[in-house]
């Protein structure tokens, strides 16, 4: 009969395998008084790995960091070490019981996604959150492949995670219009999220400025012939309901892709 060989297993140096250490190391803790233990350092990196994994980060995001994240370029605008700034402290004050989100906004490669993912990876590093990231087309297409015809609903068991990560980023708000029955789905992710205070980041391209012929806006003609606002691409009482859900962040500047080109930044 062949021998079974067992493959040698490393046992981490601080718990002996047990996942516990002692929580006062180095003080008296191996007297009888004072047996606390804490979870091993190498328990807490292998959940931060399996958040991570879990987290769904593309892959052209995973550089993305808030220490890497730069402000003092030649001709970086102000804006951005405000922006920084405030992701740093959203980590850092991150509180599960308190849902609101941040909403970024800025132009093309102004540094929206890196500052969410750099927040997402800083919570499940340093406090180890369950997170989420989605690109917003993406979310579309799950939210459509989750209709059931037969049924004529949306199984929104597949969607769980989306309902239930403590962090979601939404990257690319309002990026394409969907249909309605595809946007009531959005809109139930958002506010129901909120209503359990969970907390959504959220990026997007357009102007936070009101849609055409929302009162107090310019009229439709006049409308037509400027930009496309966020008001537009996802209607006011979204827009309305978003600034209530999330401290909004500003990025001004140029293209960081464009500026450092030669940097290949993708
Ligand atoms: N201030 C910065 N410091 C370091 N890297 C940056 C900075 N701003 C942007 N980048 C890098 O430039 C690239 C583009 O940034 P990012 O994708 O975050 O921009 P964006 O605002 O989300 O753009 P888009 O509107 O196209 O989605 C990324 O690789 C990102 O890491
Ligand atoms: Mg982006
Ligand atoms: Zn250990």
């Amino acid at each position: 009969m062949p021998q079974l060989t067992k493959a040698p297993v490393e046992v981490c140096p601080l718990c002996g395998g047990t996942g516990w250490k002692n929580a006062t190391p180095g003080s008296n803790a191996s007297s009888q008084n004072d047996r606390r233990v804490t979870r091993c350092d190498c328990r807490l990196r292998a959940r931060a790995q399996a958040l991570l994994a879990a987290a769904r980060i593309p892959k052209r995001y995973e550089h993305c960091e808030l220490s890497s994240y730069t402000t003092d370029f030649p001709g970086a605008h102000p804006s951005l070490a405000l922006a920084h700034l405030t992701a740093s402290r959203f980590a850092q004050e991150y509180d599960p019981r308190d849902g609101t989100g941040l909403l970024i906004i800025g132009k093309i490669g102004t540094g929206k996604t890196h500052l969410a993912v750099g927040i997402l990876k800083e919570l499940i590093l340093t406090k180890g959150v369950s997170s989420l990231f989605y690109d917003y087309r993406e979310l579309l297409k799950e939210i459509q492949n989750s209709y059931n015809a037969a049924v004529q609903t949306t199984e929104l068991d597949v969607l769980r995670p989306v309902f239930e990560s403590d962090v979601l980023v939404l990257d690319e708000l309002g990026a394409v219009k969907p249909t309605e029955w595809v946007w009531d789905t959005v809109s139930l992710i958002l506010n129901t999220r909120y209503n359990d205070n969970r907390t959504t980041i959220i990026t997007t391209n357009f102007e936070d400025q009101a849609a055409a012929g929302a009162s107090g806006s310019l009229s439709p003609a006049r409308a037509a012939t400027r930009a496309e606002t966020l008001g537009d691409r996802i209607g006011e009482r979204m827009r309305s309901r978003l600034h209530e859900m999330c401290r909004v962040v500003t990025l001004d500047g140029a293209d960081f892709r464009q500026k450092f080109r030669s940097a290949s930044y993708r």
